[in-house]
């Protein structure tokens, strides 16, 4: 697959007709700056573990060093406009395993795009040889633990802030609650 794929519709034209998914290019740091403007301070504390008015620049230079074979972000837009980022980083020291972390605006929760997100990045991931993802999740942040929880996910015994999920079965298909996948 080129890394510039065109973007594509994640869900049926019934479902969201103006969505689509794509990867973000190297160093590519406006959606991402306008889904960080769009999350509430809430969301910022839940996604980054910390509360943050802004995107430092080296954090920005980390959250843009993608690469197909380690870092994937995806971008998903509604009518071209950014409205979330989901993105698998692999462990260097665990290669068959990588970090999911995902935000999604506010005004956009529950609408299935972070589902969306999650299975797009298994695909992409699964091709790179992932097997495992692993998402750090606060335990407070139920709605995050409910949403990782229907994409398959299980909790870590040895770790509360980390849920465990095998990427196969994610890449494989939507989650069966959302029929119009
Ligand atoms: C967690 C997050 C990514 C979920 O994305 P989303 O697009 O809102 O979630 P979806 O619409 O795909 O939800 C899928 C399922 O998750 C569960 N879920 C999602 N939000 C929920 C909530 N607030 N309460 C209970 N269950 C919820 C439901 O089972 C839902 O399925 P349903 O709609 O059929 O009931 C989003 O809330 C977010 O960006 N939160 C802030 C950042 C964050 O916490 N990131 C951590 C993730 S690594």
């Amino acid at each position: 697959m080129p890394w510039f794929a065109p973007a594509y519709p994640a869900f049926s034209p019934t479902a969201h007709p103006y969505l689509t998914i794509r990867p973000l290019a190297p160093q590519e740091a406006g959606p991402l700056q306008a889904v960080f403007q769009d999350l509430s301070a809430r969301s910022r504390q839940l996604r980054y573990h910390t509360p943050l008015a802004a995107l430092r620049p080296a954090m920005v230079r980390h959250l843009t060093d993608v690469d197909p074979s380690r870092h994937v972000a995806l971008v998903a837009a509604l009518g071209g406009r950014p409205v979330g980022i989901g993105r698998w980083l692999r462990d260097p020291f665990r290669p068959t395993e990588a970090e999911l972390a995902v935000e999604i605006i506010d005004r956009w929760h529950g609408a299935g795009i972070g589902t969306a997100i999650a299975a797009e990045a298994a695909r992409h991931a699964s091709r790179a040889g992932v097997q495992t993802f692993v998402a750090h999740i606060d335990p407070v942040n139920s709605a995050a633990r409910a949403w990782a929880r229907a994409l398959g996910a299980t909790p870590n015994p040895d770790d509360p802030d980390q849920v465990r999920l095998a990427v196969s079965a994610l890449a494989a298909g939507l989650p069966r609650h959302h029929p119009a996948a």
